[in-house]
């Protein structure tokens, strides 16, 4: 007997396969084509490809395992979060999805803010409404392009828009629900107030469930096509932040995860629904019932080595570069990345900031550059652990995980510029093997999330702090954390 999950990334859909015991069967991985951007700092992509993407990974998981669809006893699905995908009355996708990067809504960010008042916002919903979230992405919508606005019926999550494909069910879960600005945190269930306030039909937005919870099941028109059986049941699943620290067990005190995919994340488990006055990190609901979690983002991550690769390394693979990143000194000798190629969340919450190198010189290499990149991810993501420290949380480790958390160099220098013991897991699957715990629960096979957790999860190593290379780093952080503020009025200058 087999589980499966299902997440739809921004790079590509992959699927896995677990048993009972939550041992990875097998998993495969389709991809999207690339986000367009048809103006700098918007981000879109075609929900049909995601599903297309998501068919073909279903497809090569069951072939690649060689397992027929009968054993497949349930599904769990996880994705990128806060995306806009509407339906119009026939169901049909009306405009490409505006993605969790895209950062156009400003003009909506605040209008929202003014007419709904900054605090009744923050006690609807526990957090300020930022541009990544999706109410300003619908907002933005009904502003400018009306005709579109008008047919919408429906909208859905990234995700979400994949279960309709497979279950013909309109639906969604607490977690991703709770990075919409339409969603009350504190009741897990969504805000009426909000979308009153703002004039939005209230049967825009489908049912919620919990994460573990059955929310359908895979319909009789496209199970065979995608190689499952019909009826077998789909669960709520979550948003990749929730799923992957399902995936890594952070359902219980005294440990963080860090993701390093395109985005990056410091993400901790919390029994209440405590929030940082400034909004700094997110305040949402955890992919276990009656639990709670807070992180913080950095939007560029993995995106920010991709971005380097891509345009100025011809594609060169990942190991290379980090191979060279390892023959130059900790602190890039004074160099220093800023992430905010698609603007920031964790701290900032400015979508106007802009990335970059500063401090170069002539006797800069390659190598520094790419060291400095890494150095600069750790330094944000820093930014949002402090946060949460400050919040109460205690942190004795951190579980890494993402594409870029399988590399040495990235373990080493989170590390030590965090000053904590990374751990590493035997599965480091992240989000997709969240989605098949959560189904393992919601089909029965465990009691809960928690127990699920500690039967499937085992930490396999770990890298601790170097104390010369955390002193450093403590040092460049403060240096790193000057820059923004510094560089702020700049931005605001640049179009
Ligand atoms: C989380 C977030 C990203 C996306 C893409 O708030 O925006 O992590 O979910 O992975």
């Amino acid at each position: 007997m087999y589980w499966l999950g299902l997440d739809i990334g921004t790079g590509g859909s992959r699927a896995l396969l677990i048993d009972d015991k939550g041992r990875l069967k097998a998993s495969f991985t389709a991809p999207h084509e690339d986000m367009q951007m048809p103006h700098s700092l918007w981000a879109e992509q075609r929900p049909e490809n995601w599903w297309d993407a998501a068919q073909a990974a279903i497809r090569g998981v069951l072939n690649e395992a060689d397992i027929r669809s009968a054993e497949i006893h349930g599904v769990g699905l996880s994705g990128q979060m806060h995306g806009l995908v509407l339906l119009d009355e026939h169901n049909h996708v009306i405009r490409p999805a505006l993605i969790w990067c895209d950062q156009r809504s400003q003009a909506q960010v605040d209008f929202i803010h003014r007419k709904v008042g900054r605090d009744k916002v923050l006690e609807y919903t526990a957090n300020p409404v930022v541009t990544g979230f999706t109410l300003p992405k619908l907002l933005w919508v009904r502003d400018h392009e009306p005709r579109h606005f008008a047919r919408v019926r429906k909208v859905l999550l990234p995700k979400d828009y994949v279960r309709f494909r497979l279950t013909g069910e309109f639906t969604t879960e607490v977690s991703d629900a709770s990075g919409t600005s339409l969603f009350d945190v504190v009741h897990r269930k969504w805000s009426y107030e909000m979308a009153d306030a703002l004039g939005l039909d209230r049967s825009l937005l489908p049912p919620v469930y919990e994460s573990d919870q059955v929310s359908g099941k895979v319909c009789d028109r496209v199970a065979a096509g995608v190689g499952l059986s019909p009826g077998t049941p789909v669960v709520g699943g979550a948003g990749d932040q929730a799923a992957s620290a399902v995936g890594n067990g952070i359902v219980g005190g005294g440990v963080v995860s860090c993701t390093l995919g395109t985005s990056g994340v410091v993400f901790a488990d919390v029994d209440r629904p405590a929030y940082d006055p400034r909004g700094r990190v997110h305040t949402f609901c955890h992919a276990v019932p009656g639990r709670w979690h807070v992180m913080g983002v950095t939007q560029g991550a993995g995106l920010s080595l991709q971005w380097f690769r891509d345009q100025l390394m011809s594609k060169l693979d990942y190991s290379k570069l980090t191979a060279e990143a390892e023959t130059v000194p900790a602190g890039s000798r004074g160099l220093y990345w800023l992430p905010y190629l698609m603007g920031e969340r964790t701290p900032h919450l400015d979508a106007l900031a802009r990335g970059g190198w500063i401090g170069l010189t002539a006797s800069h290499t390659r190598a520094d550059l790419i060291r400095a990149i890494i150095e600069g991810v750790c330094y944000s993501q820093k930014d949002g652990l402090d946060i949460i420290e400050s919040m109460g949380v205690r942190v004795d480790s951190i579980r890494i995980s993402g594409g870029a958390g399988q590399s040495h160099i990235w373990q080493q220098v989170l590390a030590d510029v965090m000053n904590k013991r990374v751990v590493i897991l035997e599965t480091q699957e992240g989000s997709a093997y969240g989605a098949a715990i959560l189904a393992l629960v919601g089909t029965g096979v465990y009691a809960s999330v928690e127990e699920a957790c500690s039967r499937a999860i085992r930490e396999i190593a770990a890298v601790t702090p170097r104390a010369a290379e955390a002193g450093l780093y403590a040092r460049g952080h403060k240096i790193y954390q000057s820059l923004y503020p510094a560089l702020k009025p700049i931005y605001r200058s640049l179009e």
